[in-house]
C-alpha cells in the first residue's frame, strides 16, 4: 500500500535558494565571490551577539524558554507594547506559516499581490488554502484592486511593506486609507521584514502605529540585526490573536541560542546604525550606476534594488554573467517578474566590485544585441 499524499502537497516545489556563492567559488576563477542574492546583512553579526552566544553555549543541553520571556520583554520595552501582544518564532516565516494555519481553514482564501514574498504563496498552498493574487501596479501593491478581490471566504490579507522583491513601500496616507476599508473579520498581516531600512524614508509608517483588532505585524531580526542564520522573528498584535498563535507555534521556537542572541542584537544600536549607514551608501552607488547606464529600477526602500530589464532573456543572461564574475544576484522569475533582477546591498568594497561587474555585463550584452 502506498502513502496518500494530498494533491496540494504534491503540487509544491521545494525551496530553491538564491544564494549560490560556493558554486561560483568552485567553478570560476574570479577576484571576489559573494552573494547579493538573499538580502542578508553584508556586515555580518554584532560582536555583542557573538559574545552572548559564547556565554550561553554551555546551556544548550536544556530546552529553551517556550515563552522567550527575556526576548519578549526586550521587544515590549523597545516598541512600548504589552508582552502579551508579542510572540517569537523560528524566523518570521515560521510565524507566517502559523498565522495561515491558525486564522484560516482548508479551502478558505488568502488574498495578496503577485510579485510579493513567495513565502506566503507556499504557506497558503501547503495548508490547502486558496490563494488570490492581484497584479502589481507600477511595481507596488494595487490597494484598490485588492479591495475589489475580497471574497466571502477571504480570511487573510497579506501585505509586505516594503515589498520583496520590488523594494517599494506603501506610504502612510495610502496605508491608513487601505486599513480603514478592511472588515474586522479579515486578518491583515503586515510583513515588515525591512521596516528598519524603510524607517529612514519620509512617508513610511510601520504597522505598530495602528491599534486594530485584526492586524498582526511581522518583523524579523534576520536583516538589520544580522541573525538570518539563527532564525528569529516576532509577531505583534492584539492579545487574543497572539494567544491563538501560542497554541499553534512549536513549543521551543526560537532555539535557546537564538533567544540569547536576539536579546543581545536588540541592545546593539551601534551595529544597527552601521548597517543602515552601509545600506544607504550601497543603494546610492547602485542607483548612480543604473542611472548612468539607463537601467530602470523600482524605487528602493529596503536593502535591495530591483532592476527592470529589456526582457526575460536579458535578465537571465545578466544573472549568469554576474555569477560567472563572482557576484550572485536574484533572478525574479520565481516571483512572477521574469524580466527583473533583485540585487541586495553589500559592503562598500563589494558594491564597488559589483558595480564594475554589472557595468561590464550590461555593456557586453547591449553590444551583443547591437552587433
Ligand atoms: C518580506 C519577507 N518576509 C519574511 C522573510 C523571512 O524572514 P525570516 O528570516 O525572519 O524568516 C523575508 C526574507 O527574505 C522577506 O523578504
Amino acid at each position: 500500500m502506498s502513502l496518500i499524499i494530498p494533491e496540494y502537497i504534491k503540487a509544491l516545489d521545494p525551496y530553491k535558494p538564491g544564494n549560490q556563492r560556493r558554486e561560483a567559488a568552485f567553478k570560476h576563477d574570479v577576484k571576489m565571490v559573494f552573494s547579493l542574492a538573499s538580502n542578508e546583512n553584508p556586515i555580518g553579526t554584532s560582536t555583542k551577539v557573538i559574545q552572548a552566544i559564547m556565554d550561553s553555549v554551555s546551556g544548550i543541553g536544556l530546552y529553551p524558554d517556550p515563552a522567550s520571556t527575556d526576548l519578549v520583554a526586550a521587544l515590549a520595552a523597545k516598541f512600548d507594547k504589552n508582552p502579551n501582544q508579542i510572540v517569537c518564532g523560528h524566523g518570521s516565516e515560521s510565524l507566517m506559516a502559523h498565522i495561515v494555519n491558525a486564522f484560516s481553514d482548508i479551502n478558505e482564501r488568502v488574498l495578496t499581490s503577485r510579485g510579493t514574498f513567495a513565502g506566503i504563496y507556499v504557506k497558503t498552498h501547503k495548508n490547502g488554502r486558496k490563494l488570490n493574487r492581484v497584479p502589481l501596479l507600477n511595481y507596488g501593491y494595487d490597494l484598490e484592486k485588492l479591495l475589489t478581490r475580497i471574497h466571502p471566504n477571504t480570511r487573510i490579507i497579506y501585505i509586505s511593506n516594503p515589498n520583496n522583491p520590488t523594494g517599494t513601500m506603501i506610504p502612510k496616507a495610502e496605508l491608513d486609507w487601505f486599513l480603514a476599508q478592511i472588515p474586522d473579520n479579515i486578518l491583515i498581516v503586515l510583513d515588515e521584514a525591512y521596516s528598519y531600512y524603510a524607517a529612514q524614508h519620509e512617508g513610511y509608517v510601520n504597522g505598530l502605529q495602528y491599534d486594530m483588532p485584526n492586524l498582526i505585524v511581522l518583523q524579523t531580526l534576520s536583516k538589520t540585526h544580522g541573525l538570518a542564520g539563527l532564525r528569529v522573528g516576532y509577531a505583534i498584535g492584539p492579545e487574543e490573536l497572539i494567544n491563538t498563535l501560542y497554541k499553534v507555534k512549536l513549543p521551543f521556537e526560537p532555539s535557546l541560542l537564538a533567544q540569547k542572541a536576539a536579546v543581545a542584537a536588540l541592545s546593539d544600536d551601534e551595529f544597527l546604525n552601521e548597517t543602515i549607514r552601509i545600506n544607504s551608501i550601497s543603494i546610492k552607488m547602485f542607483l548612480a550606476l543604473f542611472d548612468k547606464l539607463g537601467i530602470k529600477y523600482a524605487n528602493p526602500y529596503a536593502n535591495f534594488v530591483m532592476i527592470i530589464m529589456e526582457s526575460e532573456q536579458f535578465a537571465a543572461d545578466f544573472c549568469k554573467h554576474t555569477f560567472e564574475h563572482g557576484v550572485s544576484v536574484r533572478n525574479c522569475k520565481p516571483f512572477g517578474l521574469a524580466n527583473c533582477v533583485r540585487i541586495s546591498t553589500g559592503t562598500e568594497e563589494q558594491t564597488e566590485y559589483a558595480c564594475q561587474v554589472f557595468e561590464h555585463a550590461y555593456n557586453d550584452m547591449i553590444n551583443n544585441i547591437n552587433n
